[in-house]
């Protein structure tokens, strides 16, 4: 096996998938990406990180809101997840038409979800072609009872 390439074995890793929204909600600058490499990585104080492409749109965003807002979709939102997969444009807005309201950061909550976790940005760290992007917990809750979507459903970030 190529030890530059372990794709395969990568994939066995089991994921939740979520909806990451960041920006202020009513200005131009928002946007919202589909993740799945995403973990809780501190209990106190509460923290988790998800792991961004430093080319992606949403890099920008992340950096100069300094929060964000993690939704976690339910098992039957499996067009939602290719909904945010796409790349923004200046024509699209990704947000549109999807059931929202903003959260103390400004950063949408997608009601819809199964749970939301509104953060802060701690901290953000290069990792090789991506970045680290650690949140403090700053608001929290369950919306509803679904099973969230994960990567058992064949959902699969893939490369470029
Ligand atoms: C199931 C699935 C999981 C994904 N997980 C991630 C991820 O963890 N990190 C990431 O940077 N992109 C991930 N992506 C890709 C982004 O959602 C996609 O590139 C998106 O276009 C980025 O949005 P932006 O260009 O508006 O920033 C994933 C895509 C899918 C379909």
């Amino acid at each position: 096996m190529s030890k530059s390439d372990f794709s395969d074995v990568l994939a066995k890793i089991p994921y939740g998938v979520s909806v990451v929204t960041m920006g202020r909600g009513g200005v131009k600058v928002e946007n919202g990406l589909t993740v799945s490499w995403m973990s809780q990585v501190s209990f106190n104080p509460p923290m988790l990180m998800v792991v961004v492409d430093k080319l992606h749109y949403s890099v920008d965003l992340l950096r100069s809101t300094k929060n964000f807002c993690v939704n976690l979709l339910g098992e039957d939102q499996t067009a939602l997840a290719g909904r945010f997969a796409k790349q923004a444009t200046n024509r699209d807005d990704k947000l549109a038409e999807v059931a929202q309201r903003p959260a103390e950061s400004g950063a949408a909550i997608l009601t819809d979800a199964v749970a939301y976790f509104d953060c802060e940005v701690a901290s953000i760290t290069e990792a090789g072609d991506h970045l680290v992007v650690i949140g403090k917990i700053e608001d929290a809750a369950v919306l509803n009872d679904r099973a969230p979507l994960t990567t058992a459903s064949g959902l699969r970030y893939r490369k470029g």
